[in-house]
């Protein structure tokens, strides 16, 4: 089946109240029907649900379709996009491993690896390229992970990803790309010879801005060790959440063919304005990495960063001046969202991670909803004549 009708008709076994739309499985715990059933359960010898830390329906029907979407092997959902990449290092990292990362990533984490795995002896290079030849160069004989964002948060940077599934391969290091701006729906980095993907579902995947979630995915050898994890250390996503995420797939296609739509649009109009310095859109012919990202994107996503041409305070004045977009810290909503990363979401990070992760401080993220083009542009129109 192709993607949209995975995305509608995978779905949990109906049950006996023959119900169309699957239920939230709100249980903590399951019933056996005698002792020996119980026993051959807890111990995995027939499946079955024990607990919802372990499996619970609406999660399944959720990983199981985020999954397929992927094209992978299984997948596991968390609580947030942080508890899914704090699983995976927690799960394939052991003291005097070493991580590359690249710089361009989101801030938070760095910071699990600068605050935490560091000080369990996990060491980690950052960096700063988007040239697999520059990260080859970086690998030590201790390297078990590489992991990159592509598109980037919010540098939109774009990694190559044929070209990095084969060199990690090559060197036997495990590859994992964040895959939360571009979703399944316009790019499968496991197609490309990656090993995992992350994704904060928080972001388009719900795509509304209501809860939060993560999820990895990957093959059966890496999603066995998470599921383990999961089930000891507990960051298992909440089976409401999860029905509203696997709802939201649903419309996952058609919101992203918007979101892209409006992005697009609002790029090529901003790349004509007088006041702005530049702009960033991966499907913008200008971007630096435009051949690649037609390459591995089906479209360029509904992320647009742009500079104003003049100082901090002139970005203020654009940002103050905004009165439909929200001011706010999500992205990925129906409802068009500005932020300021430099002094927000990228803010703990030192001015120079900020400088090589491409954030400047007069840099402007405009995460594009599905209102009309037309009240999106002009919108932002009034805000930049006040400058
Ligand atoms: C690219 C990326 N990865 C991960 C995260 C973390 O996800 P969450 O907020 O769901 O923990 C975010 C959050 O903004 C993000 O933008």
């Amino acid at each position: 089946m192709k993607f949209e009708t995975l995305a509608i008709r995978t779905q949990t076994q109906r049950g006996k109240q023959r119900e169309h739309s699957t239920p939230i499985f709100a249980t903590s715990s399951y019933v056996f029907d005698d002792a020996d059933e119980m026993r051959q359960i807890f111990s995995d010898e027939i499946p079955g649900n024990v607990y919802s830390r372990y499996t619970n329906p609406s999660v399944k029907e959720f990983e199981t379709k985020v999954a397929l979407l992927e094209g992978a092997e299984a997948a596991r959902a968390t609580t947030t996009g942080m508890a899914a990449i704090f699983t995976t290092f927690a799960c394939l990292l052991a003291q005097g491993d070493h991580v590359l990362m690249s710089q361009a990533v989101f801030g938070s984490t760095i910071k699990v690896m600068e605050n935490y795995f560091q000080k369990w002896g996990i060491t980690f290079t950052l960096v700063n390229s988007q040239d697999p030849a520059e990260w080859e160069k970086a690998i030590l004989p201790n390297t078990k992970i590489a992991y990159f964002e592509t598109p980037s948060n919010p540098g939109l940077q774009i990694f190559d990803l044929d070209a990095y599934g084969k060199m990690f391969a090559k060197n036997g290091i495990i590859s994992i790309v964040d895959n939360c701006f571009a979703t399944p729906y316009l790019q499968q980095p496991l197609k490309f010879g990656i090993d995992i993907v992350i994704h904060s579902a928080t972001k388009y995947m719900d795509g509304q801005g209501r809860v939060m979630g993560g999820v990895i995915v990957g093959k059966n050898n890496h999603i066995a060790l998470i599921e383990q994890f999961m089930r000891n250390a507990g960051p298992s996503l909440s089976p409401f959440n999860a029905w509203v995420l696997s709802k939201s797939l649903e419309t996952l296609a058609v919101r992203m063919d918007r979101h892209c739509e409006n992005a697009l649009q609002l790029a090529q109009w901003l790349s004509q304005h007088q006041k702005i310095k530049s702009v960033s859109y991966p499907f913008l012919e200008i971007h630096p990495a435009y051949e690649i990202a037609k390459k591995q994107m089906k479209a360029g996503g509904g992320i647009v960063t742009f500079e104003v041409d003049g100082d901090l305070e002139k970005g203020k004045k654009v940002l103050n001046n905004i009165k439909m977009m929200s001011m706010s810290a999500n992205l990925g909503d129906t409802r068009s969202i500005i932020t300021h990363p430099a002094s927000t979401t990228h803010s703990k990070l030192s001015p120079d991670q900020r400088s090589l992760a491409g954030i400047t401080n007069s840099m402007i993220r405009v995460s594009t909803g599905l209102e009309h083009i037309d009240d999106i542009i002009a919108d932002l129109n009034k805000a930049l004549s006040t400058i």
